[in-house]
């Protein structure tokens, strides 16, 4: 494995594999690799040639509130992990490499950017998107992989490659979880023993909200207060959202009718912690 910190070299290499008639698959984390990033790195594996994994805190998708400072990162286990799951080019740039000081150019998504995490995050989804698409002029993939945990991220990057013409595969990986549920994530590291503990409910009351429906509950309202209820039966849960929504626009859903395909996600805090989950449900 090669590591490229410049984004000259980078697009070099880049063209020079395309060159020789290679498939590019890139994997875009923010570091702090767990089995779930690495999932993502082996599924590309199986769709190019050469994988590279991109490693960058990306500033401008954190709110000054935000976590940006404590955000986890440990550059040697990363190398190693992302190696040993494949990566052929693991490009880690610095910020100044990224954004120049006069950076003035931003991709913003509407309407799907403005709702669930974007109406709690205002901004994030701005800086998610000119991150990506920086991130595919730097490496030149031919297929990009991104993980389900962050459904609106992914249905965003849907919509800014069909938008924008990016010539790009895009590959929606399924979540990974511990074994007691939780989907795994780089934040989980903030959780203290009894905030690790009680988060299992998030894993929990997706599952019960799936039950509901297959035994035939069709109305969301219902559904969203037995969640709501089950998240709030532990002490140290601070609900943000918990949602049905229609699984490509992301408007809410009042009544599940049949050929619906709902997004049912959630945002809870444990402590200081926010964690994300989401199912996909297709009403028969
Ligand atoms: O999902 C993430 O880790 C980040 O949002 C991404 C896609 C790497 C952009 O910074």
């Amino acid at each position: 494995m090669t590591t490229i910190s410049s984004v000259l070299e980078m697009q070099r290499t880049a063209d020079s594999v395309r060159l020789q008639g290679k498939r590019i698959g890139v994997v875009p984390t923010m570091g702090y690799l767990h089995a779930g990033h690495l999932s993502l790195i082996r599924i590309a594996t199986q769709h190019a040639d050469v994988v590279i994994t991109t490693i960058f805190v990306n500033p401008l998708q954190f709110a000054p509130h935000e976590d940006f400072t404590r955000y986890p990162r440990d550059i040697e286990r990363d190398s190693r992990l992302a190696e040993e799951a494949g990566t052929d080019y693991l490009f880690i740039p610095e910020q100044n490499e990224m954004y120049s000081s006069n950076h003035l150019t931003y991709v913003q998504t509407e309407s799907l950017a403005e709702v669930l995490e974007g109406k709690i995050r205002p901004g994030h989804f701005r800086g998610v998107t000119t991150v990506v698409a920086k991130l595919f002029n730097i490496t030149k993939p031919h297929v990009a992989v991104f993980g389900q945990k962050d459904a609106q991220q992914a249905l965003l990057i849907q919509q800014m490659v069909r938008d924008l013409n990016f010539n790009i595969e895009l590959n929606i990986a399924p979540i990974v979880r511990e074994p007691d549920g939780l989907a795994m994530s780089s934040r989980n590291v903030y959780l203290n023993p009894e905030e690790r503990k009680q988060s299992v409910l998030l894993s929990q009351s997706l599952l019960m909200a799936e039950k509901m429906i297959v035994e035939g509950e069709r109305n969301s309202q219902i559904i969203k207060e037995a969640v709501t209820k089950l998240l709030y039966s532990q002490p140290l849960a601070v609900i943000d959202y918990v949602s049905i929504a229609d699984a490509s626009m992301l408007h809410e859903i009042e009544f599940l009718s049949s050929g619906t395909t709902a997004l049912i996600s959630l945002a809870v805090h444990f402590g200081k912690t926010r964690l994300i989950d989401n199912t996909i449900v297709r009403i028969s």
